[in-house]
């Protein structure tokens, strides 16, 4: 497969700054930013708002999410968080009594708290699979996948280090049972291919702003067709049928939206959010996720071999998304580290004792040079 060209152009990253943190926060795209201010613009004059504002643009920003997800643009909707997701998820499905909930060691909170409550409503228990010492997460979950839990809550990696968890076997093991299957793939959607025909779960969320590098306050929620006849968390205007004709608002209805979009959150439709988004996926849509994935998987291989050579450790390649390089090893101070990579401009996270290093098409090679440069200056 081609590696696509360093696209750093396309960004306001200057040569000194090595960001290599897109899990924390993927940056907004010059076109995405001019995007932005044009969303802005509208609100800055209202009467250029029109009642089609209110619609066209966010269908249009799910025809392009819909194939990061491999569904229809109508299984898709637009909520504020992969929170709210999980809270509409948690509200909706239907689960076996008596049975626990699955989810990964460290697995991010947003993905776990609406599982808790859940489970204590429902006088269930958490099954937490824990972190395998050989980093096989995929036969660690499947080890205790069985007759004894309700539903899965998982990623595609764990946000802390890359770990990979593969979907499939896992997919085929819930059909089995009988049992939903929920993903957040916040960290993974957008640099891994993902098929929601192949992979059949209950409800994917994913947050915009990492690696759909796109606004904060956004996240894709694709709801399965079997749940789409289920319970919006709050009750808008827009979600009700008809809504599109203004004058008829106070006509209530019982009638919602088809498909997802009786979960759409309200004001979804903020100009400003849904431009910058447009704005991403376009970007997004025109690399190609399989070229981007190809892409990264260099970056990262170059990073976790120069890292190896100055003592670091981390998960084997086999076992870690493309995109997300977790380092173990080096000082035990990692705040004393952080101030270090920090005060020479290299940007990462510390999840725990692990570096993730999680670079984008506008790392270049002096940004994972100048990485190893600070690493081996500490010890
Ligand atoms: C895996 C994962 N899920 C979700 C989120 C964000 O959650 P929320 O949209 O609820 O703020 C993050 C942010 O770091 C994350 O890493």
């Amino acid at each position: 497969m081609n590696l696509i060209d360093n696209q750093r152009h396309l960004f306001d990253i200057p040569d000194e700054v090595a960001y290599l943190n897109c899990a924390y926060m993927g940056p907004a795209a010059k076109a995405v930013h001019l995007a932005t201010l044009a969303g802005a613009q509208k609100k800055r004059h209202p009467w250029t708002v029109t009642g089609d504002d209110f619609y066209s643009p966010a269908a249009h920003l799910k025809s392009l999410a819909a194939p990061l997800f491999d569904c229809s643009a109508d299984d898709i909707a637009l909520t504020p968080s992969v929170s709210y997701g999980a809270a509409l998820a948690a509200r909706n499905l239907r689960l076996k009594a008596g049975r626990n909930i699955l989810v990964i060691e460290g697995q991010f909170p947003s993905n776990i708290y609406a599982w808790q409550q859940l489970a204590g409503e429902q006088m269930m228990r958490m099954t937490t699979v824990r972190r395998p010492l050989d980093g096989r997460w995929t036969e660690a979950i499947l080890a205790q996948l069985d007759e004894r839990i309700a539903m899965a809550a998982l990623p595609q990696v764990h946000w802390a280090d890359g770990g990979l968890i593969d979907l499939e076997p896992i997919s085929d093991r819930c059909a089995e049972l009988g049992i939903p299957l929920v993903l957040d793939l916040t960290q993974s959607l957008g640099v891994m291919s993902f098929s929601v025909q192949r992979i059949r779960p209950a409800f994917v969320f994913s947050a915009a702003y990492k690696w759909l590098l796109g606004p904060y306050g956004l996240s894709y929620t694709y709801v399965s067709p079997e749940y789409q006849d289920g319970q919006p968390i709050e009750y808008n205007w827009i979600n009700r049928r008809d809504s599109e004709n203004f004058a008829g608002l106070v006509d209530y209805t019982d009638q919602f939206q088809p498909g997802a979009r009786r979960y759409d959150s309200g004001q979804h439709s903020s100009t400003v959010t849904l431009s910058a988004a447009i704005a991403a996926l376009s970007m997004i849509q025109e690399w190609g996720v399989d070229q981007i994935a190809a892409t990264l998987a260099e970056k990262t291989r170059q990073i976790r071999e120069m890292a190896h050579s100055i003592g670091y450790q981390s998960v084997p390649e086999a076992l870690s998304g493309p995109h997300i390089l977790g380092l173990t090893g080096g000082p035990e101070d990692r705040a004393a580290l952080s101030r270090k990579l920090a005060a020479e401009n290299v940007w990462l996270s510390v999840r725990g004792s692990t570096l993730r290093i999680s670079p984008h098409l506008y790392n270049t090679g002096k940004d994972a040079e100048r990485l190893i440069s600070v690493l081996s200056s500490v010890t």
